[in-house]
């Protein structure tokens, strides 16, 4: 009984999935992910790169974010991405797969980085969800610290960071945490992001 409510479930996401209007354009435009329109509103309206930055994109795959970057910086720009799951290769992007809560990942990051000064972070990282508010949240929460934590190590002072974390229990606390470390902070939820889906965008730039 429970296996079938759930079959019915997953079959409902899917046609819903399928009829979504920024699937249908992301499969037309060829893009990788969705998400691809979700950072693209989002720098419309923050103007996040320029040519030439250095960007680390954290929970990169399938990889439309890290497409997106790589026209924005150009061929003088750096992007370093980093998944879980593995990411087809694109030209110009140095790909780790790992997790980057792990410090040996992270270590290999910084290599990479050498002495470049990181001008973004993004992380579009997310758990895997069960549907249980409580956990999803503090889980997001958790991806979200980590990723703080990356700009607390590498971030360039005035640096820019966008982070996407669910709302629930711990964001308020986690929005004081990001205005500690940056002079403007803003909450974003684009077009593309679902209605029910709890995930927002926090944009925050400056930092201190
Ligand atoms: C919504 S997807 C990212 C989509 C991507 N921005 C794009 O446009 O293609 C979230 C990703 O976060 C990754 N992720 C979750 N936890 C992670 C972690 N601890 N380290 C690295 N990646 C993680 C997942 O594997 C998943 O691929």
């Amino acid at each position: 009984m429970v296996n079938r409510k759930r079959s019915m479930c997953s079959s409902g996401w899917l046609q819903k999935h399928f009829k979504d209007q920024y699937v249908k354009a992301a499969h037309r435009q060829k893009l990788r992910s969705r998400s691809w329109f979700k950072l693209d509103a989002i720098n419309r309206m923050d103007a996040l790169f320029s040519t030439g930055m250095t960007v680390i994109d954290l929970g990169s795959a399938p990889g439309g974010w890290t497409l997106y970057v790589k026209n924005k910086i150009g061929r003088t720009g750096r992007i370093v991405a980093c998944d879980i799951l593995s990411m087809c290769n694109i030209s110009g992007v140095n790909f780790l797969q790992g997790d980057c809560s792990n410090p040996n990942i992270f270590k290999i990051l910084c290599t990479w980085l050498g002495q470049k000064q990181v001008n973004v972070v993004l992380s579009d990282m997310s758990p895997n969800t069960t549907g249980i508010s409580i956990i999803d949240v503090s889980r997001s929460i958790y991806l979200g610290n980590l990723a703080l934590n990356i700009c607390r190590s590498v971030l360039m002072r005035r640096g820019t960071f966008l982070v996407k974390v669910f709302q629930g229990k711990g964001l308020d606390k986690y929005l004081c945490d990001v205005h500690s470390l940056f002079n403007i902070v803003r909450i974003r939820k684009p077009d593309a992001s679902r209605s029910h889906s709890r995930e927002v965008y926090i944009v925050a730039k400056e930092r201190k």
